[in-house]
C-alpha cells in the first residue's frame, strides 16, 4: 500500500505504531489536530477529522485511511457526539468520495464494554453492550462502516482494540494487551488482506491471561500475534498488586469504564 492516510497520528497509538508501518515506497499521510513533525517517508497534515473539506483534500491519493483520530476516554455527549460519531461519519464520507478503497477503523473492547466473563471469549458477532457514551460512538463508528461497505463497496475492518500502550499499564491488561509490535502486525494484516468486506476483529495480543476475546478472527486476516503481556505480570504485580479475582476490575469487560466515577453528570 503506498499512500496511508493515518488519523490520530499524534496520540499514543499512532506514535507507537508510525515508525512500525514505515516501508520503502510507502508514505504515510499522518493527520492530527495536534502539529506533526513528518519524518522521511511522511507526509503532515494537521486537521480536524470533522472537517469535511480537510477529510476530503486528505484523503486524494491515498490507497486506506487508518482511522485512529478522536477520543479515546469517556467525555461529555456533545464532545463525543461531534468528534467521534460526526467525526467518523466525515472519515467514511471523505474516503468514498475521494474514491480511497479500504478504511481501519480503530474500534474499542468498550463497544462490548457491560459483556461479563461468563460470556468470554467474545466473538466479534458478539451484540454490542457499551459501557461509555465513548463505547456507543465505537458502536456507532463500526455501523457507519457497515454501511460504507454494504453501500458503497469500501472494505472496511473495525479493530476492537483492547488495550494498546507501549506496556501493560496494569492488571487488567495483563489480559487486555495489545502490544505496539502486534498492533502493527494486525494494522499490517488489515492493509494487505484481499477483498475482506467488512469485518469485526479484536485487537489483542497472545495474553497467557488472555481469553477474554476471540483472536480467530484477527487470524483469518493472517495476524499471527507474536508478544505476551505475561513478560511483564512482574512489573505490574510490582506497581499495582496483585488484584484479588473478584475486584469489580474484572466484572465487566470494560473495567473501570463501567465504574460510575464516569457516570456523565460526574463529567460536566
Ligand atoms: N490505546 C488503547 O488502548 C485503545 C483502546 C481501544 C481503542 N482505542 C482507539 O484507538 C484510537 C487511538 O487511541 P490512542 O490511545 O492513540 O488515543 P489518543 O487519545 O492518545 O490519541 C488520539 C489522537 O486523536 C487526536 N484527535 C482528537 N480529536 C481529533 C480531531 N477532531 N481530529 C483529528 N485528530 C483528533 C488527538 O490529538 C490524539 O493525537 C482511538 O480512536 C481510541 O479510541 C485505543
Amino acid at each position: 500500500m503506498p499512500r496511508i492516510l493515518v488519523t490520530g497520528a499524534a496520540g499514543a497509538v499512532g506514535s507507537l505504531v508510525r515508525p512500525r508501518l514505515a516501508r520503502p515506497g510507502r508514505t504515510l499521510r499522518l493527520l492530527d489536530v495536534m502539529p506533526l513533525e513528518p519524518g522521511e517517508g511522511e507526509e503532515a497534515v494537521q486537521a480536524s477529522v470533522t472537517d469535511a473539506d480537510a477529510m476530503r483534500a486528505a484523503c486524494e491519493g491515498v490507497d486506506a485511511v487508518i482511522h485512529l483520530g478522536g477520543i479515546s476516554l469517556e467525555a461529555p455527549w456533545e464532545r463525543i457526539l461531534h468528534v467521534n460519531i460526526h467525526g467518523t461519519y466525515t472519515v467514511f464520507e471523505a474516503a468514498r468520495r475521494a474514491g480511497v478503497p479500504r478504511v481501519v477503523f480503530a474500534s474499542s473492547n468498550h463497544v462490548v464494554g457491560y459483556r461479563t466473563p461468563a460470556e468470554y471469549p467474545l466473538t466479534a458477532d458478539t451484540p454490542p453492550l457499551p459501557d461509555t457514551y465513548y463505547g456507543v460512538s465505537k458502536a456507532t463508528g463500526e455501523a457507519l462502516g457497515a454501511l460504507y461497505h454494504h453501500r458503497y463497496g469500501l472494505d472496511v475492518i473495525c479493530v476492537r482494540i483492547m488495550t494498546c500502550f507501549a506496556e501493560p499499564p496494569n492488571p487488567r491488561a495483563l489480559s487486555t494487551w495489545l502490544s505496539p509490535d502486534d498492533c502493527a502486525r494486525l494494522l499490517e494484516a488489515c492493509l494487505a488482506v484481499e477483498k475482506p468486506g467488512y469485518r469485526i476483529v479484536h485487537g489483542v495480543s497472545a495474553n497467557t491471561r488472555g481469553g477474554w476475546v476471540s483472536l480467530d478472527e484477527a487470524r483469518a486476516l493472517g495476524y499471527a500475534p507474536a508478544d505476551d503481556a505475561e513478560a511483564h505480570a512482574e512489573t505490574v504485580h510490582a506497581a499495582h498488586g496483585e488484584p484479588a479475582p473478584d475486584d469489580p476490575v474484572f466484572a465487566y469487560l470494560g473495567g473501570p469504564f463501567t465504574f460510575p466515577d464516569l457516570d456523565a453528570d460526574r463529567l460536566q
